[in-house]
């Protein structure tokens, strides 16, 4: 597949079927993305992928936990802001007018976005998952490398027929992915990602993008 075609069909899917995706496409697929880059070569990705009973298990016990009501896990990291400023303030109320009126969902209905929500702990049907952590000693620049790491991961996917969808709504039950990978103290999780096949019966609708002269500027002569 051209780069173009991944980098333009990739995008958060929410609605997989349940085929499962052979461990031997995910080992290519994290085999070639070892060689995202990184500043001096740091590397500072460290990646669980998840699949059979451990993911069915994590599944359960995510979906119940947050379908209790549980309180979220003391965050390691903020997701955003708390105050976020124009333009973001408004690309996120777009993203979100698009992600519920694709569901059929009005802006009110708090209790149906709650529902659509708790998919996220499902994996929106996913056969596999990954999880992405990182050393908490480690600073912004290492960050930014682990986001062009999963980029990676997600373009190479493309190119084997797969989609995905990047989830950093896996950091608020931290804890429980926590009991199932067992990672080592000194790292923190930044994000899940669902892996599988498209469900063609999912409703979506394409998120947008800020035109370029909004977000590039070219100083030449
Ligand atoms: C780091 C990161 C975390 C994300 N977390 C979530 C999430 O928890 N749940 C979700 O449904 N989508 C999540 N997304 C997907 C974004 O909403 C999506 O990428 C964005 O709206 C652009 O849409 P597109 O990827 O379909 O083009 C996340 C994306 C990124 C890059």
């Amino acid at each position: 597949m051209d780069v173009y075609d991944a980098v333009k069909s990739r995008r958060a899917v929410r609605g997989f079927t349940d085929e499962p995706v052979p461990v031997e496409v995910l080992q290519r697929v994290l085999d070639a993305a070892r060689w995202a880059p990184s500043g001096s070569n740091l590397q500072p990705w460290r990646i669980y992928v998840v699949t059979g009973e451990p993911l069915e298990r994590l599944k359960k016990l995510a979906t119940e936990r947050v379908a209790a009501g549980d309180p979220w896990d003391e965050r390691e990291y903020q997701l955003y802001p708390r105050e976020l400023k124009s333009p973001y303030v408004e690309r996120r109320s777009e993203f979100g007018r698009e992600r519920y009126s694709a569901l059929g969902i009005e802006r009110e209905d708090w209790e149906a976005r709650q529902r659509a929500a708790i998919a996220n702990w499902d994996c929106f049907g996913a056969p596999a998952a990954l999880f992405c952590y990182i050393d908490r000693d480690l600073g912004r620049p290492q960050w930014a490398d682990v986001g062009m790491y999963l980029q990676t991961v997600m373009l190479l996917l493309r190119a084997e027929g797969l989609h995905s969808c990047p989830q950093m709504a896996w950091s608020q039950v931290r804890e429980t992915v926590a009991d199932v990978v067992q990672p080592p103290d000194e790292l923190m999780l930044f994000c899940g990602m669902s892996i599988g096949y498209q469900d063609p019966g999912e409703s979506y609708i394409r998120t947008g993008r800020a035109p370029l002269e909004e977000t590039v500027s070219f100083v030449s002569d």
